[in-house]
């Protein structure tokens, strides 16, 4: 039988690369998106009998009754945190408007804890892995984006809060067999002009963000290409 994984933000950008990487990998798939019409596209795209689709707003109060329904008694091997809000590239410490603050950390820290309780029991069942989306923006590990340089404030510490959340969980969670990773998909083509800035192709960020699967990273810690990242 296929193993299960479910991803979150699924329906565009790295985790719909991530999807694809999954089905390629011979996963059952639930790709999320928080708009049914983008799901019924992703379907359209993709029609493979190893994708599910699902309604999820990690924001939501309906969070645990959504991935409830949709795991059900199954057991999920992969729990991939991708959906996340960005903030102004120019937003800093000194001038960020704090409710735009608060809804970036709101999404981005608050969303994704909320979606790891609602699936640890069926992440139990399977001993299964989490990977948490991280950011080298969040981290100390990258010399041009990173905590130490400019870039968004409120996505930058959002980032490094889901990084602290993850490493803690990983040792709560161990007695249980899942593994909780945090992987920075590199700075990544997901809008218009990335490229310019050095920005890789979106399939090579979605590899980046899987590659806890295949190598010797250690659990909790953010990695890149599967290399650790000091965060
Ligand atoms: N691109 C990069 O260079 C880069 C670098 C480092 C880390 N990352 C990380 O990689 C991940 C994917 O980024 P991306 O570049 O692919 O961004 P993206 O194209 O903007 O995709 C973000 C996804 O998150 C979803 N999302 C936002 N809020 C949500 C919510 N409340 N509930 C459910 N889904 C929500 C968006 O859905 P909607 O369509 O509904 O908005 C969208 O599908 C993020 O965690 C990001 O922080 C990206």
């Amino acid at each position: 039988m296929s193993r299960l994984a479910l991803v979150t933000g699924a329906a565009r950008g790295i985790g719909r690369a991530v999807v694809d990487e999954l089905l390629a990998r011979e996963y059952r798939v639930i790709a999320t998106a928080r708009a049914a019409e983008q799901l019924a596209a992703l379907e359209d795209e993709i029609d493979s009998p190893a994708l599910e689709v699902g309604l999820l707003d990690i924001e939501a109060p309906d969070v645990p009754h959504r991935v409830e329904g949709l795991l059900g008694d199954r057991a999920l091997s992969l729990l991939v945190l991708n959906a996340a809000r960005f903030a102004p590239w120019d937003e800093t410490v000194g001038s960020a408007d704090l409710s735009q603050a608060r809804a970036v950390v709101e999404t981005n820290l608050f969303g994704s804890w909320a979606v790891v309780q609602a699936a640890l029991p069926a992440l139990r069942r399977a001993r299964g892995t989490i990977i948490g989306v991280g950011s080298g923006a969040g981290s100390h590990g990258d010399p041009r984006f990173g905590l130490a340089n400019g870039g968004a404030a409120s996505y930058a510490v959002s980032k490094a809060a889901l990084h602290a959340l993850l490493h803690k969980l990983s040792s709560e969670v161990a007695g249980d067999g899942i593994q909780v990773h945090v992987a920075d998909p590199g700075l990544t083509a997901t809008s218009p002009g990335m490229e310019e800035f050095g920005a890789r192709p979106v399939p090579d960020g979605a590899r980046s963000i899987l590659a806890p699967l295949d190598g010797h990273a250690a659990p909790g810690v953010l990695t890149r290409d599967g290399a650790p990242l000091p965060w």
